[in-house]
């Protein structure tokens, strides 16, 4: 009888990739998808430890998924749990002692195992496999062709040799590794193959990618990727998240002027608006130096996108610093950004510092910027009203009758289209702007795949 999994994803775009691969990997078991836990034989949680409120998730989630066991035991059947990503990785013996009903912790470089974890598992419980292994797991997984839609996610660069004062990752994740460009560039043409018309290229810090060239001609950066990249007919778009201001290279910036299917859109966390708090989160760059990235690739694509993380309330934090963090969004102008209070992780040198902010100060100046933030977002899209843009559908709108896609600078637009048109790049005016979309409706002839993207006009912000 066909066995089903579960797995339930946490946190970055990272790890919904490693869900589709974990469920890929385990396909040739006989694991078909469930639509819930409670139809599961197996539950994997894909969990996400960059800040306390992501981890503590995992525990009362296992505790409901707990009781679910016990209830199948008590029918005579038996549910599998699993705990995977950076959660296992960073406190695997934890979990298996807080609760023990857990029967898999895997961590995000033994994914490949999978297969033979679940099989111990199921004759003996309690399985734990975190060690960072030379056997790269990519290499190790298969790929399943499937329909996931035109929107893809491809990693191609895992962990941080960064060490930002606050992360966890280099921890979770590892020392960097940028897979082989034959290696990317394969997968790329067979999630096209497999219907992708967009990918965007994943890394914790996908801008240091430095892959070996294909037949051992030395190694290639990101922008040279991009090129290689967009030759293969049929994908119309690329995009790569999340990068490092320190790693926005010359060519890369380049790129953005050269490159025409690289869309007109970056995420470029900052995370302060502060040197003396940058410098205390050992970013390694100062203020100026992301001013002068954001000049430059105003420069060479007048119409992109910004977009960033930020902290508040890192120790130490004055409301001076502060005032420089909204001043600098106010300066920058973003399309959108995510911004976070600090959350003190174990094991990281800013958990140590004596001069933790109190909770109030920090959902403080979190409400403040998240207001600046969001003002921002709703001029940006203002800004859209009236436009023409390409939009690549990508799965029902909000509405019966409407599909939804993105437009070249991220913005999710919903409008009136057959069900057909999914999967294609139709031209779009914009009529109405909302706090976090946008409405339209289709204008132009039938879209094809190939549509090139024209260049829209500058489109800066002031809020
Ligand atoms: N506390 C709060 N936010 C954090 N981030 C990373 N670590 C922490 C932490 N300890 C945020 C950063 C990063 C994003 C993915 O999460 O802004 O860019
Ligand atoms: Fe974490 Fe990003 Fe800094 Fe690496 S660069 S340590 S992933 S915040």
């Amino acid at each position: 009888m066909a066995k089903k999994l579960f797995i339930k994803t946490y946190g970055c775009q990272m790890n919904a990739y490693d869900s589709a691969r974990m469920a890929d990997v385990l396909a040739p078991l006989g694991f078909a998808a469930a639509a819930s836990a409670e139809e599961a034989d197996l539950v994997i949680l894909n969990t996400c430890h960059i800040r306390e409120r992501a981890a503590e998730k995992v525990y009362s989630e296992l505790g409901r998924l707990k009781a679910l066991k016990a209830a199948r035991r008590a029918e005579g059947g038996d549910l599998l749990l699993a705990v995977a990503g950076c959660v296992a990785q960073a406190e695997g013996a934890e979990i298996m002692r807080r609760q023990p009903a857990v029967d898999i912790i895997v961590g995000p470089q033994s994914y490949h195992r999978l297969p033979e974890l679940v099989a111990r598992a199921a004759a003996a419980r309690g399985v734990l496999a975190t060690a960072f292994e030379v056997e790269r797991k990519f290499d190790a997984l298969p790929q399943a062709e499937r329909a996931q839609g035109p929107a893809r996610f491809l990693t191609i660069q895992e962990g941080c040799d960064r060490f930002c004062s606050f992360c966890v990752v280099p921890y979770t994740r590892g020392a960097e590794y940028s897979r082989p460009a034959a290696a990317i560039e394969a997968e790329a043409r067979r999630l096209v193959a497999g219907g992708a018309v967009e990918i965007t290229l994943l890394g914790q810090n996908v801008n240091g990618y430095h892959g070996a060239a294909p037949a051992g001609a030395g190694s290639w950066g990101l922008a040279r990727l991009l090129v290689q990249l967009a030759e293969i007919e049929g994908l119309a778009r690329l995009r790569y998240t999340t990068s490092h201001p320190r790693e926005m290279d010359a060519a890369l910036i380049a790129a953005h002027g050269e490159n025409a299917k690289l869309m007109p859109f970056l995420h470029l966390p900052v995370q302060s608006g502060s040197d003396r708090v940058l410098a205390a989160m050992n970013r390694r760059h100062g203020v100026d130096d992301y001013r002068r990235i954001v000049a430059q690739l105003r420069k060479v694509r007048p119409d992109i996108a910004l977009s960033s993380d930020f902290i508040v309330g890192f120790p130490g934090e004055r409301e001076a610093d502060f005032a420089a963090t909204l001043a600098l969004v106010r300066e920058i102008g973003f399309a959108q950004a995510y911004s976070f209070k600090y959350s003190p992780r174990p094991g990281t040198p800013a958990a140590e510092r004596a001069d933790q902010l109190p909770e109030e100060t920090k959902v403080e100046r979190l409400a403040r910027l998240q207001a600046l933030i969001a003002r921002q977002q709703r001029a940006f899209n203002e800004q859209s009203v009236g436009r023409r843009v390409q939009v690549l559908l990508e799965r029902p709108g909000g509405r019966p009758g409407q599909l939804a896609g993105r437009s070249p600078h991220m913005q999710v637009v919903n409008l009136e289209a057959e069900d057909h048109l999914l999967g294609t790049i139709v031209e779009v005016e914009i009529t109405h702007a909302h706090a976090v979309s946008l409405r339209g409706r289709r204008v132009g002839a039938s879209p094809s795949l190939h549509q090139p993207q024209p260049l829209i006009e500058e489109a800066r912000i002031s809020a």
